[in-house]
């Protein structure tokens, strides 16, 4: 094993130091070389869906990810936010690497091994002669409830349905988990935290919900709305008990005082609390199964919930048993043919949302029979860097950013709810924006580094100096109007209520942001105890659904910050009663 490490490490260093290797070298063929297939596979080889194996044998011999750390690479695909994720994500033994960063990024950067041949994709299609198969060669495994989707709803659904008792596996097609959780940069609203009553703010309930309602053009359901706002403050406390930060506290648009809650020093929400959220599965044993594509929910005669067939990548099509199932498989802001169906006129924007964002749960829901709420309401955030699908958090606004057109004048309340600030962008002249801000704002957002790092930022010594950079010649004056306002707590302009920054502070910044795709707001139709409904209204025995794969909670428009509160409120409920009704059978 020792001289297996050495070899390993020597790899590494040949690989990063840019000796060449034989062309036709896969990084498998490399290591059987060095000792027989052994190096990766177990004996007999027997590789499970997570190849959980696999990436152990990578991690003893080559170190963890800090371990691997290179802070000489201007970007590091070992220390990214997504974390703790399996080396195979990236490094394919037998087929092509591929970087999984460049799923939103187009990082240049040489991957090991990239001459290896590309195999076609294990999840590339449907194949319903082996899903009938599955199913006509009945369970292979029975559990009590079944998670699809590993995302903060499935998480926590995973982890409140252990702690009810429940045997529960969750399935995650991707060969990480994370979903659109992973890339939250906002934070979780809650009412009536300790955070606020430090911080002396005054808020209720009933504002709460009334501010969601607003914002979603009281088209939400207020039953689910009610719900969300009263079980906000657990919700974080249950966040924390997990090990999570939410020791910070912004104001999002919309919402009419501060009740985002984030981790302290600035950090993106998503990534923190994915990480607290793995590390809870895994000292809870609760068995996360990636690779794993849930293709198709199986019912009983009398039309409750007996199962799914899952697709693993290496197991194949099986069907596996459970009384209960949760789906919290996200929306489909990455899903084209959906949009283009739902919201044509959203058929070419970008999207700030994971790949993983494909409207699964909401075709194997409609498939046996699950009715739909506000299917086709999508969100367009108004601020993702242009021509990219990065997020530029609505924090940067909340904190002091303004925002501007190409000639510099403000021409919006940069709080406002999302929908309308995205409406404003367009009609703009070439349809894009600047956000405009100053060292003050980067020295308490962190997150803005980052935005630096990905050369999105354009900075001057002098905002004269952006102005002209940047062509917005308005910029100086709309500047100086805007620190006036600050400064009598009076936005004379667009009433924009809260001013924490003016901009003052050298060096300033500016970064161009036009909408995209944010957030799919309708979905699987729900009840009070994440019941899914068929189109009768009536419970599917067995089926819940939770976070963004559901409709009804956001209406026409979701508040920042109200998503992951969406994910822990419903995924923590849809978890106990999957439980209760499983475990009662
Ligand atoms: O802009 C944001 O930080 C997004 C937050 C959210 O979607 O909740």
């Amino acid at each position: 094993m020792k001289l297996n490490k050495i070899a390993s490490v020597m790899a590494v260093m040949l690989l990063t130091s840019g000796v060449a290797i034989a062309k036709d070298q896969s990084l498998a063929n490399f290591h059987a070389d060095m000792d027989s297939c052994q190096s990766c596979h177990s004996k007999p080889i027997k590789v499970s869906d997570s190849e959980t194996h696999e990436n152990q044998q990578c991690r003893s011999c080559h170190g963890s990810y800090e371990e691997l750390a290179n802070e000489k690479l201007k970007f590091d695909p070992h220390a990214s936010h997504l974390g703790d994720i399996n080396c195979t994500s990236c490094h394919s033994g037998h087929s092509k690497p591929q970087l999984t960063c460049n799923n939103c990024h187009n990082f240049e950067i040489d991957m090991p091994f990239a001459d290896t041949k590309e195999k076609k994709k294990w999840d590339a299609g449907w194949n319903q002669d082996k899903i009938q198969k599955a199913i006509d060669k009945g369970p292979v495994e029975t559990l009590d409830v079944i998670v699809v989707g590993g995302g903060s709803a499935g998480f926590n659904a995973a982890i409140s349905a252990k702690m009810h008792g429940a045997k529960v596996v969750l399935f995650e097609k991707a060969p990480y988990t994370g979903g659109n959780s992973m890339l939250a940069a906002g934070g979780i609203n809650a009412v009536g935290t300790p955070q606020q009553k430090k911080k002396g703010i005054e808020d209720k309930v009933e504002w709460f919900a009334e501010d969601a309602m607003k914002g979603g053009r009281y088209k939400n359901d207020p039953k689910l709305v009610k719900i969300l706002a009263e079980e906000s403050a657990d919700a974080v406390k249950w966040l924390e008990s997990l090990g999570a930060n939410m020791d910070d506290l912004k104001r999002s648009g919309g919402a009419r005082v501060e009740r985002t809650h984030r981790p302290s020093g600035g950090a993106s929400v998503g990534p923190h609390i994915i990480d607290v959220l793995r590390k809870a599965a895994v000292d809870r044993n609760i068995d996360v199964r990636v690779n794993s594509r849930v293709e198709k929910i199986v019912l009983n005669d009398d039309k409750s919930v007996a199962g799914v067939v899952v697709h693993g990548r290496h197991s194949g099509y099986n069907m596996i048993a459970a009384d209960s199932i949760v789906l919290a498989t996200g929306g489909y802001g990455m899903n084209k043919e959906m949009i283009s169906w739902y919201r044509p006129t959203f058929a070419n924007m970008t999207s700030s949302n994971n790949v993983t964002a494909t409207g699964d749960g909401i075709k194997l829901a409609k498939e046996i029979g699950a009715s739909m709420t506000d299917i086709d309401w999508v969100q367009a955030h108004p601020t993702i860097g242009k021509d990219s699908r990065i997020l530029i958090s609505e924090t940067v606004r909340g904190v002091g950013a303004i925002m501007v057109n190409t000639d510099g004048k403000r021409f919006i309340n940069e709080l406002t709810t999302r929908d309308r600030a995205s409406d404003a962008i367009l009609k703009q002249k070439d349809k894009y924006a600047w956000l405009v801000f100053d060292e003050q704002l980067v020295e308490k957002k962190k997150m803005v580094r980052g935005y630096e790092h990905l050369g999105m930022l354009s900075k001057a010594n002098t905002i004269e100096e952006l102005a002209k950079i940047t062509d917005m010649n308005q910029l100086p004056q709309t500047v100086s109007a805007y620190n006036k306002y600050q400064k009598n707590g009076k936005d004379d302009a667009f009433g924009r209520e809260d001013m924490p920054l003016n901009l003052t502070k050298a060096p300033f910044y500016a970064v161009k942001v036009a909408p995209g795709i944010h957030h799919t707001m309708g979905g699987v139709a729900i009840d009070t105890d994440s019941n899914v409904l068929n189109l009768q209204s009536w419970k599917i025995p067995g089926l819940f659904a939770a976070g963004e794969v559901t409709g009804g909670v956001h209406g026409f428009n979701r508040l920042g910050g109200n998503a992951i509160a969406d994910t822990v409120v419903f995924g923590r409920r849809a978890g106990e009663h999957a439980a209760e009704h499983a475990l009662k059978k």
